[in-house]
């Protein structure tokens, strides 16, 4: 088989550029594959991040040919033709550490502000909770939380998604996914700090709904159905008294 060209972007917050390397082409390997080989082999000094390259971690994600994708499980002939460049960039949206590496620390702020930690209801002092809350399975609740659980906070949706380009402070579709989670379990009782944060001006108004977020989750999760389920709940809300 012909050798890949890949090309990466090195550099770090103060700028960068790319950079061209060559490695052979083998059945079945991955981006981060490759990656891994170009730092072993030929870049030592190569920065990047990974950790269980299996799906699980979320660590891995980078952009490749322009759209973000955990690199573990996106293999080379899925994403590029033979013989076309292979074109690797840093994550969208968060800032550069060096080379392929960003800071998370951004994404997962947002993921305080937007209250996304469970707050037991029963024991608000952290004492054990007397009883433990019955949850049916097949409970509408029950199926919208099992919908947004399996985030594996890889970020691929906060890079994709424009409004977090445009508007420093948005939560993005990750914080919110999991805002709605945790809205919808029945054994939480944040929720009124939880809806407080994201119905502000960075909150699911935001969102356009162009689920970009949704197209490229690699787990399949749906963050643009759980914002719509949001605004959902904040006019229901609002129109009955609740708030
Ligand atoms: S649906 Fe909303 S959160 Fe998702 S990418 Fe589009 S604007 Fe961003
Ligand atoms: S919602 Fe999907 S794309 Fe976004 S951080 Fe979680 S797993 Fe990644
Ligand atoms: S290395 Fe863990 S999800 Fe890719």
């Amino acid at each position: 088989m012909a050798d890949l060209k890949i090309r990466i972007w090195r550099g770090d917050a103060t700028g960068g550029a790319m950079e061209d390397f060559s490695v052979p082409a083998r059945e079945n390997q991955t981006i981060l594959d490759v990656v891994t080989q170009i730092q072993r082999e030929q870049a030592p000094d190569l920065a990047y991040r990974f950790a269980c390259r299996v799906g699980m971690c979320g660590s891995c994600a980078m952009e490749v040919n322009g759209r973000a994708r955990w690199t573990c499980r996106t293999h080379v002939k899925r994403v590029a033709a033979p013989g076309e460049v292979v074109e690797i960039r840093p994550l969208a949206n968060l800032p550069v550490i060096r080379d392929l590496a960003t800071d998370m620390a951004p994404f997962f702020d947002k993921w305080a502000k937007a209250q996304g930690s469970f707050q037991p209801k029963d024991a608000p002092d952290g004492s054990v909770p007397a009883e433990f809350s019955v949850v049916p399975p097949n409970s509408k609740q029950r199926m919208e939380a099992d919908a947004g659980i399996e985030c594996i906070g890889c970020g691929v949706c906060y890079a994709s998604c424009d409004i977090v380009a445009w508007n420093k402070d948005y939560l993005g579709p990750a914080a919110m996914n999991r805002a709605w989670t945790l809205v919808n379990d029945v054994r939480d009782g944040g929720n009124k700090a939880r809806l407080d944060a994201v119905s502000g001006d960075a909150g699911c108004h935001s969102c356009h709904s162009t689920q970009s977020c949704t197209e490229r989750c690699p787990k399949n999760l749906d963050p643009s159905s759980a914002i719509a389920g949001l605004k959902r709940k904040l006019f229901w809300d609002s129109l009955l008294g609740r708030r």
